[in-house]
């Protein structure tokens, strides 16, 4: 069974770079087979990873919506929806991908959360790691399911609004009832000390995993619409690496 690790934090932060940046760690040092799934809807992940999809789940969703009249005997239409996603993961070399997708209109979300929800109870079992960036709609991913996250990584930038953030939805979390094995905060674009932000991370009581700099070259590599692969940078990768190591081993 594979370790869920999903990222969230407030927009902008750096989610869909932290969530690439682990994705790319782990398959580099080949420790296990992955699936990245994108449940974003202002979906960046692809393009963080380098990869071209073909197929998001509504668009899948869409055109099987279609054909309902020629659904294989003896299937439901939601499971039949749930085969044809399965079967649009974009498979690449080191890894595999699963991208949500923008829903048109209102109430969509709903029904492709729990798609994706299902979905990933059943593909876990075929993967060492998931990846999942951005899970706001996270109450869908666990709620009613056995499964949990393993591990939730918070991303903060270097301001105390970030931290709050996390704050707030660590604490959503554990309102909501969500099965988390293991909370963990990171702070990104870090530009300066740390200390101006100790108080608020020792207050929240969520493990830091660590720090990631502000990085020129992260940024311009997402300008230039490069993957994090391209990624020069020492300073970063040990950054990453301590990281992954905090995460996979707290
Ligand atoms: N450590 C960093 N240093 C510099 N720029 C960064 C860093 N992390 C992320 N960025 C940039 O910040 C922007 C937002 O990052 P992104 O990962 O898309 O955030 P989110 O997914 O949380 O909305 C992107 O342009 C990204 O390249
Ligand atoms: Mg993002």
């Amino acid at each position: 069974m594979g370790t869920i690790i999903a990222v969230n934090g407030k927009g902008g932060t750096g989610k869909s770079t932290v969530a690439g940046l682990i994705v790319d760690y782990i398959a580099s040092k080949k420790l296990g087979s992955i699936l990245a799934v994108d449940a974003d809807p202002n979906s960046t992940l692809s393009d963080v990873l380098g990869i071209k999809i073909d197929a998001t789940m509504v668009g899948v969703v869409d055109e099987t919506s279609k054909e309902k009249d020629n659904l294989p005997a003896g299937m439901t239409k939601d499971r039949f929806i749930e085969m044809k996603v399965q079967e649009s993961i974009g498979e690449g070399e080191d890894f595999d991908l699963l991208a949500m997708g923008r829903p048109e209109g209102p109430g969509c979300y709903c029904y492709i959360n729990s798609v994706l929800r299902n979905v990933l109870n059943d593909v876990i079992h075929g993967y060492d790691f998931l990846v999942i960036d951005n899970a706001a709609g996270m109450e869908h991913i666990s709620r009613r399911t056995e499964r949990i996250i393993d591990k939730m990584v918070l991303v903060s930038d270097y301001t105390v609004i970030g931290v709050r953030s996390c704050i707030r939805i660590y604490a959503l979390a554990k309102e909501m009832g969500i099965k988390v094995g293991k909370f963990f905060l990171i702070v990104n674009k870090l530009s300066g000390p740390l200390d101006p932000l100790k108080n608020e991370i020792t207050s929240s009581t969520i493990p830091l995993a660590g720090t990631i700099d502000y990085d020129e070259e992260l940024l311009r590599l997402s300008l230039a619409n490069r993957p994090v692969s391209e990624l020069k940078s020492d300073r970063i990768r040990s950054s990453v690496e301590n990281i992954v190591k905090n995460i996979l081993e707290g």
